[in-house]
């Protein structure tokens, strides 16, 4: 069995490399790196493939899938959560395997969103580059104690969560909004709806995932209801967010920070060294030039833990897939759609 790994880094190769070398035996596979993203314009590389395996800025929208379907692709392992990427509906109509990995390290991202609050918070981004230029200036680093703030955290999944019980440590009360409420929250806080929630809180975290009915969920009138200076995280999808509204409530201080770990267009641009280009997304670029907003490269997720168990769930679904066994990790098996077609995500644009 081949397996075409699509937008395969150094760091892919070593751990999905290392973790079938392991289980060599169980898994007579070769895996065939393929540097580049998944498109139109590179599918024909999956040819003699029986499947690929993706990440999160790959493209598998109907006529990729057609095409990897005419090439013998028969699975689609995607080393990721989220699948707003793939289009579940047309892969289940020719039946193709379509497996993710759940859950990697939660915690992982929900530290990471910590961290963007408390750079953006203490500014300790502006001091590291001040005190490398000797200039030990406290002007305009001046931030807030995060004990005793109100935060609110839409989503309370296993990143949601993760982030709540670590925000509670620090002694702030916590407001959730999630139209699936779950007990686990009752440690942390309450649950309210967006209108009770936005303008009370201080700092708001987003873990939700992208659905058609979270599609931009901050938006003019939801920046509008916020707090005067609250700081907006985002480490889940850049659809959450309709940048053009963020840059208009920055530019009139109503928003008081930005904190982005996910950009709706960084399809083209994440993951890749740009340096030297002409980027042409305006708007991207206006972000970067404010003091108060920080943008990283979707890395939340990047830890040697998660890699770990993302490598060790791609290819034990890949051995389900293989042994015809159940997978607990299908969204699309035998013809037959697992997900909730209610809570579809859609595809980002
Ligand atoms: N930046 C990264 O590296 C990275 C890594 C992993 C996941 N993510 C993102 O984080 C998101 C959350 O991951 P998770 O593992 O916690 O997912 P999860 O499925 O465990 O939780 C998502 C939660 O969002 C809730 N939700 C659904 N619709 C909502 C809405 N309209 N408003 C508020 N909440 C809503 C769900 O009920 C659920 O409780 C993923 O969808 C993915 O987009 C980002």
């Amino acid at each position: 069995m081949k397996l075409a790994v699509f937008s395969a880094k150094p760091y892919d190769k070593r751990y999905l490399g290392g973790v079938h070398a392991a289980r060599a035996d169980a898994d007579p596979v070769e895996l065939i790196f393929h540097e580049f993203s998944l498109s139109q314009d590179t599918v024909s590389l999956a040819n003699g493939a029986d499947a690929v395996c993706v990440f999160v800025n790959d493209s598998l929208d109907t006529p990729v899938i057609e095409a990897l379907h005419n090439a013998g692709v028969r699975a689609i392992l995607l080393r990721c959560a989220g699948f707003n990427n793939v289009d579940l509906r047309t892969a289940e109509k020719l039946g193709l395997f379509v497996a993710n990995v759940p859950s990697y390290s939660p915690e992982a991202v929900a530290e990471f969103a910590v961290a963007l609050i408390q750079t953006l918070n203490r500014n300790t981004h502006r001091a590291y580059n001040r005190v490398r230029e000797g200039n030990f200036n406290l002007e305009g680093l001046l931030g807030r104690t995060l004990h005793g703030k109100t935060i609110g955290v839409i989503g309370t999944g296993k990143i949601g969560l993760a982030f709540a019980r670590i925000m509670k440590g620090f002694g702030c009360s916590l407001l959730a909004f999630d139209p699936y409420p779950t007990d686990a929250f009752a440690p942390y806080g309450e649950y309210a709806d967006l209108d009770t929630l936005l303008p009370q809180c201080d700092f708001v975290s987003l873990h939700c995932p992208l659905t058609d009915s979270t599609r931009q969920i901050i938006s003019e009138p939801t920046l509008a209801a916020m707090k005067p200076g609250a700081v907006l995280v985002n480490t889940s999808r850049g659809g959450l967010i309709d940048t053009g509204a963020v840059i208009a409530a920055l530019k009139a201080r109503h928003l008081g920070g930005l904190a982005l770990d996910v950009y709706e267009g960084e399809g083209s641009l994440f993951y890749n060294d740009h340096s030297a280009d002409i980027i042409q997304d305006d708007e991207l670029m206006r972000l970067t030039t404010f003091p108060n907003v920080l943008v990283c490269g979707h890395q939340a997720f990047f830890t040697e833990e998660a890699l770990a168990e993302i490598a060790n769930c791609t290819l034990q679904n890949l051995e389900d897939f293989r042994r015809k066994v159940p997978c607990k990790n299908s969204l699309v098996r035998e013809g037959h759609l697992l997900v909730k077609r209610a809570s579809l995500p859609v595809r980002s644009v």
